[in-house]
């Protein structure tokens, strides 16, 4: 029988195997030759740079910043430091540190600075170096640092910041100031961040920089005592923290607002962080809940700070970041635990599922270490909230207290929007707002609230003016 002729694809095949083992056997030859920019590291280092250790620190894509303002702070000491961006097209974004010193292919020289606006604040923004070599000395020492942006879609999801100094103890020294100037003048610092999943939902979203809201005591009703308890809690210890601290008492604490939606747990958040200016806080909710170790590594290093997740039901069982056997809630709650006990963090978890949260706390104790219900306003406090959003206007102390009566199990929420029903009622109708205004709301709501209900156990709404609630 004849063998079968090689077909073609075999005879391609047999050649590219070839090649292969060529390349693998013969590996390029041709020397690294030494760029522009290698040139200019080594007049300022004053040895070859392909001779020079690169120490390489990575740092989180919203610290950009941060990192920026640190290493100008250190480059500032040197009269003669100088800052240049590296020219070399997109191929520079592909090198390390090494290979744009000295490389086999490209030829890598000084060039213009690259920036980025960075966010820095509620209102304020900076540019920001995204891609530039400062040489200075430090300690005395020449030293030259690398920054780079974190670039995705170049597979560098950090910072890179690459240190290079003839003495390697000498960067490392660097880099540990360069996280202490970090820390301390960190654009995070004292401001009110929260972290948003990105596009893709992995990875680091960007901060982002909120307000401080302006809410005072006066604008929350809550059961007598609730609120006192709450502040001295959040904002007692934190006033006290030295004292605390000399008697050996620890600063962390954790504190969990549960109760029913609409009844005031954001609210109370927002108190604390307009009583606590200065201090850094940091939100997480929904989605971003998952950036919870990231969120507590931010916190410790900007102490005093507040650390808060809202409606932390939402995510009881859901798997962690890593999709380890540990529900998030359970990360959340080791994270309280990791950072140190004497750290003057606050901790605020808010929901309204208690009962969801109640095992998993009791599996994790002394996390939370205060723990207080946020109810559904009785009459009292429903006569009490219709006056505070009722103190722009002329409706009477009587009708507020009827309505108050008649808006059983409501809701805080709902006391704020009949108002603003009532005072739309009667712009809408052309005359002043009046106490019949209010009235005519409160009944609209009722019958509202009514229809959804019947929607929800699948009856047909009636619409007939007049159909009350069911009575059972
Ligand atoms: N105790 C309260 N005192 C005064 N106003 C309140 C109170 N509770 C709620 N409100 C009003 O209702 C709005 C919504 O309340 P808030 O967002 O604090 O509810 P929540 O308890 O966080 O609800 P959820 O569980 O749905 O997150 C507040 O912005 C405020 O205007
Ligand atoms: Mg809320």
């Amino acid at each position: 029988m004849e063998s079968p002729r090689p077909d073609a694809d075999s005879v391609f095949l047999s050649d590219l195997h070839r090649l292969v083992r060529r390349l693998i056997e013969q590996p390029d030859d041709r020397e690294a030759v030494e760029t522009p920019l290698g040139a200019l590291v080594r007049d300022h280092l004053g040895v070859d740079a392909r001779t020079v250790p690169v120490t390489i620190e990575k740092v989180s894509p919203h610290r950009l910043a941060d990192a920026d303002i640190a290493l100008e702070l250190l480059a500032a000491d040197d009269p003669d430091a100088r800052l240049t961006g590296v020219s070399g097209g997109a191929e520079r974004h592909h090198e390390d540190t090494q290979n744009l010193l000295a490389s086999r292919y490209a030829t890598f020289a000084p060039g213009p600075v690259e920036y980025v606006t960075t966010v820095t604040g509620p209102q304020s923004t900076r540019q920001t170096v995204a891609f530039g070599l400062r040489l200075f000395r430090f300690e005395g020492a020449p030293v030259a640092v690398l920054v780079r942006n974190a670039s995705p879609m170049h597979g560098r999801e950090t910072v890179g910041v690459d240190v290079l100094a003839t003495d390697s103890a000498v960067a490392t020294r660097l880099i540990e100031r360069l996280h202490t100037e970090m820390n301390e003048h960190s654009v995070i610092r004292g401001n009110v961040v929260s972290f948003a999943a990105d596009e893709y939902g992995r990875g680091l979203g960007a901060l982002t920089f909120l307000e401080r809201p302006a809410v005072g005591g006066d604008d929350i009703v809550l059961p007598d005592g609730t609120l006192d308890r709450i502040r001295g809690h959040v904002i007692g210890i934190g006033d006290h923290a030295e004292r605390l601290r000399a008697y050996g008492q620890h600063l962390k604490r954790g504190v969990l607002l549960y109760g029913p939606p609409g009844t005031g747990k954001t609210l109370t958040v927002e108190h604390l962080l307009t009583a606590t200016p200065g201090r850094t806080a940091i939100l997480l909710q929904g989605g971003s809940l998952r950036f919870v170790a990231e969120a507590a590594r931010l916190a410790r290093a900007m102490t005093p700070a507040m650390l808060v997740f809202e409606d932390v039901d939402l995510v009881a069982m859901e798997r962690g970041m890593f999709g380890g056997p540990q529900p998030l809630l359970f990360e959340i709650l080791d994270a309280l635990d990791g950072v140190g006990a004497d750290a003057d963090i606050a901790f605020l978890l808010t929901t309204n599922r208690a009962d969801i949260l109640e095992p998993a706390l009791a599996q994790r104790p002394g996390r939370v270490d205060l723990a207080v219900e946020i109810p559904l306003p009785d009459a009292d406090a429903r006569r009490a909230l219709l006056e505070l959003y009722a103190r722009d206007t002329a409706l009477s102390a009587q009708a507020l207290a009827a309505a108050a009566e008649r808006a059983e199990r409501t809701t805080a929420s709902f006391a704020k929007e009949l108002v603003r029903r009532a005072a739309l009622r009667a712009t809408l109708a052309g005359h002043e707002l009046g106490d019949d205004d209010l009235v005519d709301a409160l009944d609209e709501m009722q019958h509202a609230a009514a229809d959804i209900t019947r929607a929800l156990v699948g009856a047909a709404p009636d619409s007939a003016a007049g159909s009350q609630p069911h009575s059972h």
